[in-house]
């Protein structure tokens, strides 16, 4: 028998290389997706046996071209590329748009593409074929609170909201995939929201309530596991992919314990982060996020699915937790500033 094809957008990045190592391990033809061929991840993906393909997420006929043959499709899209891109900016500038806006714009038609090319291959995907990394949307779960929360919105208005308004038969065989924040943020550099203070202690301030827990994640770890996992789940339903769900505070002490030092999680205004970010765009969209996590919530309140509703199914979901990654993983960079 044939090998099952899983084709993957993002392939080079977080997610997608999961995804993409996860199903080669299991077994499947693995087709990957890159703008640029000839990078050193491409390369990489390439000698592990992942056959690389040229396409653009702005270019569906390249997503069609690709897509073809697919038993199934891995989606993911990058709200932050055209909201940092310097071109990106001066063009939103010329529109007489905000950066957020324009990438929401740039993000919701990459979706689309992903969607119109998917619905041209829906009678070979699997009975469950289509996995979307997606996200809540936070204008209708805050019911019209958080209206600009571009990075969540942009992704559930393609994934569901799009399939299942113009592809029924796409969408009974779609599962949409939330993702926590990613454990990956906190270990690059000091910032503004984590950093250490004169007297060698440290501090996280966001806007999120210190008592509200939400959820935490691997994604360059785990993706590929909790989407192979949700791969033998039934279709049609949605996930949250966090292997730890805990307030600040706790999320914070877990780090402080396993480096040795002292740390406090402050709560915030808007305001406040918003000044403290370097960028005032991005403080004003992670500001944002920070507090619609604390009401509805990072998850908008809706009922998803987590790694121990597939474990209850018989299913193994094996993800890491925080404190399992934290100590794996080179502080120094947060820890010497
Ligand atoms: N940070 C967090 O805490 C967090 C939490 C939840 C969700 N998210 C979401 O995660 C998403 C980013 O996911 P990630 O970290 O897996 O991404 P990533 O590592 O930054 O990689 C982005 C991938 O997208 C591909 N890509 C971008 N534009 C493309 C285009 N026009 N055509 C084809 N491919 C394109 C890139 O491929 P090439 O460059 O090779 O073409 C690359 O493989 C964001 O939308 C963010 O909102 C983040």
């Amino acid at each position: 028998m044939s090998k099952k094809l899983i084709v993957v957008v993002g392939v080079t990045g977080n997610q997608g290389g999961s995804v993409a190592r996860r199903f080669l391990a299991a077994g499947y033809r693995v087709r990957g997706l890159t703008r640029n061929i000839s990078s050193a991840s491409a390369a990489a993906l390439a000698s592990e046996g992942v056959e690389m393909v040229r396409a653009d997420l702005d270019d569906v006929q390249s997503l069609k071209e690709a897509f073809r043959g697919a038993n199934a499709i891995f989606s993911v899209t990058n709200y932050w590329e055209p909201f940092s891109r310097p071109d990106c900016r001066a063009e939103a500038q010329d529109m007489d748009i905000s950066c957020r806006e324009y990438a929401y714009d740039v993000e919701f038609l990459q979706g689309k593409n992903i969607a119109d090319a998917a619905a041209t291959v829906v009678d070979t995907l699997d009975e469950n074929g289509l996995f979307a990394s997606t996200l809540s949307h936070a204008d209708k779960c805050s019911d019209g609170k958080f209206e600009e929360l571009y990075h969540f919105d942009a992704k559930a208005d393609i994934f569901p909201g799009y399939v299942n308004k113009k592809y029924p038969s796409l969408a009974t065989k779609m599962s949409c995939i939330h993702t926590g924040y990613f454990y990956t943020s906190y270990n690059i550099l000091p910032n503004s929201y984590f950093k250490k203070n004169p007297d060698g202690t440290f501090t996280m301030a966001f806007t999120t309530t210190p008592d509200k827990p939400v959820p935490h994640f691997d994604p360059a770890g785990d993706m590929g596991a909790f989407t192979f996992a949700v791969s033998q789940m039934p279709p049609g339903k949605a996930y949250m992919a966090a292997g730890t769900t805990c307030t600040w505070p706790e999320f914070l002490e877990t780090w402080a314990k396993i480096n040795g030092v002292k740390a406090s999680y402050k709560q915030v205004s808007p305001e406040e982060m918003i000044e403290a970010t370097e960028d005032r765009e991005t403080g004003i969209e992670v500001a944002a996020m920070y507090s619609y996590s604390s009401d509805p919530g990072y998850d908008g309140g809706m009922n998803l699915l987590t790694a121990i509703d597939i474990q209850k199914a018989g299913i193994d979901c094996p993800l890491t937790t925080w404190g399992d990654w934290a100590k794996k993983h080179d502080w120094s960079p947060v820890l010497s500033k």
